[in-house]
């Protein structure tokens, strides 16, 4: 039996002391088999566009990375040249996957001094690069498993991404990359929030982390017994920055009479790391109509579960046959509800996957849905022997 879920209320985080001060996710990247091919995914299927890259003919020896932009959203896909790189080893053990999570801050030094002193492994400390745009201050953190945040101020320069970056094609790479805006025709907006799995019994310590580190604060709590089908379950809190710019859900799995899709992620992905990232899109019917048939797949939902969405969310009803056929889900809570939807996993392992959101109002992130999702999940998880 699952008790009722859908409308915890969301507190207005509060910052009471704002030693970290960050202004938004810089940038994405991800470690990928094939930087080349995972382009041609993410511009062909996703939407995004190519803006810089990096490689031999810009001087590296054993590494290559694509950016892309879409609205205020950047991706970096970096693959391997030679055998024995940081990016081989976490490709090989985790396949394709989040290496960074890049913040932009408005003071590097200050950021790497706070974060190291409230508890955070350095890993590379405060330095600087530049070019003919200007220059870049950065610094690196580690985060959950082998997840790292890069502390970025691009504010003295103007290039495509990052000094040794060349800019790519004739799409305007510096406005694309300096973010300012969606151009006409961006599916996708901006990164709503992006989701950790941590193994069992390390969510408080990782809630925590952000909250030392960060001065983060805990917007919402749900239990396994809130998030839970018959099979599968797990615990989940969200850490947000005093704006709400930034907000980290923070997965573990909890006891189900099978094995969570928790498990099943870090089983896969050889330990903890990021499950999802979400984009925020303002049409989201026409968005996923359009990723659809651009080829990305999408988790199925069953038709019964729209035989009480109007009873539960009441102003989607004009719109219920559209929400029906892209199979978007409807969530609501105090200040308004949100659509949403899950791609399947978006390489060979069932890892990483993105979610598409839209939201009015609402601040949640989807509780009262996650019976069905799980639903979802788990039959796939079942085709997978994996449940
Ligand atoms: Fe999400």
């Amino acid at each position: 039996m699952l008790p009722q879920t859908a409308t915890t209320p969301v507190p207005t985080p509060v910052a009471h002391e704002d030693f970290m001060p960050l202004n938004g996710i810089d940038h994405i990247e991800l470690y990928v088999g094939n930087a080349a091919q995972a382009a041609y995914f993410y511009t062909h299927a996703f939407g995004f566009r190519p803006v810089a890259y990096a490689g031999l003919e810009t001087g590296l020896r054993d590494r290559t990375s694509q950016v892309l932009v879409q609205g205020r959203i950047r991706l970096v896909l970096t693959g391997t040249l030679v055998a024995d790189t940081d990016v081989s080893r976490h490709h090989a053990r985790h396949g394709d996957g989040v290496r960074v999570i890049a913040l932009s801050v408005p003071d590097v030094d200050h950021a790497y001094t706070e974060a190291v002193a409230r508890g955070a492994r350095g890993v590379h400390e405060p330095f600087e690069i530049a070019d003919d745009h200007g220059r870049v201050r950065q610094a690196t953190i580690a985060t959950y498993g082998d997840t790292l945040h890069t502390f970025v101020d691009r504010s003295d320069y103007d290039g495509p991404f990052l000094p040794g970056f060349a800019g790519v094609g004739e799409t305007g790479a510096a406005d694309g990359a300096n973010g300012t805006g969606a151009a006409d025709g961006d599916l996708l907006l901006a990164i709503d929030h992006v989701v950790g799995n941590v193994e069992l019994g390390r969510m408080e310590e990782w809630v925590s982390f952000y909250e030392d580190v960060f001065g983060m604060v805990e917007m919402v709590h749900f239990s396994d017994e809130a998030i839970s089908t018959e099979y599968s379950a797990l615990m989940s809190k969200v850490v947000a920055s005093g704006d709400g710019r930034i907000k980290f859900p923070i997965n573990e799995p909890a006891e189900g009479k099978r094995r969570s899709q928790i498990d099943e992620y870090l089983q896969f992905y050889e330990g903890p790391g990021a499950q999802h990232l979400a984009v925020a899109t303002r049409d989201i019917v026409g968005t996923v109509a359009e990723l659809r048939r651009r080829g990305v797949g999408f988790l199925g939902i069953p038709d019964a579960y729209y035989d009480d969405v109007v009873a539960r969310v009441p102003a989607v009803a004009d719109q219920l046959d559209d929400l029906r056929r892209q199979g978007l889900l409807v969530d609501h809570d105090d200040e308004g509800y949100l659509l949403q939807i899950f791609t399947r996993p978006v390489g060979d392992r069932p890892t990483v996957f993105f979610e598409i959101i839209e939201r009015h109002g609402a601040r949640g992130f989807g509780e009262g849905n996650f019976k069905a999702l799980f639903e979802a999940i788990e039959r796939e998880q079942d085709l997978r022997g994996n449940l």
